[in-house]
């Protein structure tokens, strides 16, 4: 045991930090929208940049002694705008909601349209879920994929935008393993005289390397989390790709003044949604934002689809149905009705095997979202470790031998030891991060 400050003050937090760590090296940590943050993203994380209030963005705050923190989030911002191409961000949100938050409150009045990615087809909660504030506040309308091919078609997205007129079109997903086409998206949108918003919080590092198609030309503005595939902080990002024609441009009520994006939406986070930014997380994504700008964050980020490619062409020869048929991307949804097993079960089995996934709706499942007809495997944060195609190939494996003795705890056990040897391989924290 290492001996830090937090060991010495407070053993009973210590010690869960310790044991969270060792889970997290012993574990075959397969959830799609986690990663492992680097100790220099986590230092600054946990550095005196806590302490400081700073309410305003750089150079016109509510609170004095900004000088140092002013740099560091103009760092985040450039740092931000170069790795994808944009033209004005945010870096304040929260967390991906939040940053979901400010673009509803910046383009849409309660009651107005949204037209979002259907949750149980693989969108997210925040693009109008009813049990959301987003499907609370507004009139939300879905689009889904197609049963026979489970991906989306944009004739029939097209049709159902004509049809409902929204005021925002959103794209974005947690669980869909193919790309968008963004440029068709924009065209029903001009269609219909819709703003578009991308949500790209599970896709952002694999964008930001140039592997998926680009968003930033085509939707009027775009969201993220900073954690998943990006590898930063926990936390969120607001982005604006382009408004050259100021088509965007929003009337102020009282002044009758065009404002553009930039103002609406900066003022959408602060005091819109939130108050005082969190410093510390901010100089915690410039870290990770530099870190993605360095050559080998693309040969990592290709890494992740090289596995997820890997590990879903091995569940395919052994029988499993993909949700359709494969992926682009970095993770893979297995629809486990041809297994007679829900994803329920196979969440708790894995996990007696030490393998962490979590069930997942698939499209038209017929099972409760507490129970699930499927799973959602991620390649992020094993790929951080250094696994390659074999180990994933090996790991598709050791969940076949799981899922295929669900009552067999002897099994269960022995497949956890193999995991824990392959771990063994690919050291991640040598001690507990504090
Ligand atoms: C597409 C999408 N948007 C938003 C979020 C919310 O992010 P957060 O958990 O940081 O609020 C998620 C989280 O999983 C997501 O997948």
């Amino acid at each position: 045991m290492i001996n830090t400050r937090l060991n010495e003050q407070d053993p009973e937090v210590f010690r869960l930090v310790e044991k969270e760590t060792e889970r997290q090296n012993q574990n075959a940590e397969m959830i799609a929208s986690e990663n492992f943050a680097s100790r220099a993203v986590m230092e600054a994380m946990g550095s005196s940049l806590t302490n400081k209030y700073a309410e305003g963005l750089p150079g016109k705050r509510y609170y004095g002694g900004c000088k140092f923190v002013d740099v560091v989030e103009d760092l985040a911002r450039d740092r931000a705008k170069s790795l994808f191409g944009a033209e004005w961000v945010n870096v304040q949100p929260h967390s991906g909601a939040q940053a979901n938050a400010a673009v509803y409150l910046a383009f849409m009045k309660p009651g107005e349209k949204l037209l979002g990615f259907d949750l149980s087809h693989g969108g997210h909660l925040t693009h109008g879920s009813p049990v959301n504030f987003s499907g609370i506040m507004h009139e939300a309308h879905f689009y889904g994929v197609e049963k026979e091919t489970g991906r989306l078609d944009m004739n029939r997205i097209r049709d159902k935008a004509k049809q409902v007129k929204p005021k925002m079109i959103s794209i974005g997903a947690s669980a869909y393993t193919r790309d968008f086409d963004y440029e068709a998206f924009r065209d029903i949108a001009d269609e219909t005289g819709a703003f578009l918003w991308m949500d790209m919080a599970h896709t952002a590092g694999l964008i930001a390397a140039r592997l998926l198609n680009d968003p930033i030309p085509w939707a009027h503005v775009i969201t993220t989390t900073t954690h998943k595939t990006l590898r930063g902080p926990r936390g969120g990002m607001i982005l604006v790709g382009r408004d050259k024609e100021n088509t965007l441009g929003v009337v102020a009520p009282k002044s009758g003044r065009v404002k553009n994006w930039s103002e609406v939406l900066d003022s959408a986070v602060f005091p819109g949604t939130q108050g005082g930014p969190l410093m510390h997380v901010i100089a915690a994504k410039a870290v990770a934002f530099g870190e993605a700008l360095q050559p080998d964050f693309k040969t990592y980020q290709k890494q992740v689809i090289r596995n997820a490619k890997a590990m879903g062409a091995a569940f395919v020869e052994m029988g499993y149905n993909l949700v359709s048929g494969g992926t682009d991307n970095h993770l893979l949804l297995i629809d486990l009705r041809n297994k007679n097993l829900t994803g329920k079960t196979a969440e708790q089995i894995l996990g007696r095997a030490e393998i962490t996934v979590n069930k997942n709706m698939v499209p038209f499942d017929t099972e409760s979202p507490f129970v699930t007809s499927g799973i959602r495997l991620g390649t992020p944060a094993l790929t951080t470790r250094g696994m390659k195609e074999p180990e994933f190939e090996y790991l598709a494996k050791l969940i076949n031998k799981v899922l295929s003795a669900p009552e067999d705890d002897t099994i269960h056990l022995g497949v956890a030891q193999e995991v824990k040897e392959l771990c063994e391989r690919f050291p991640l924290y040598d001690a507990a991060v504090v």
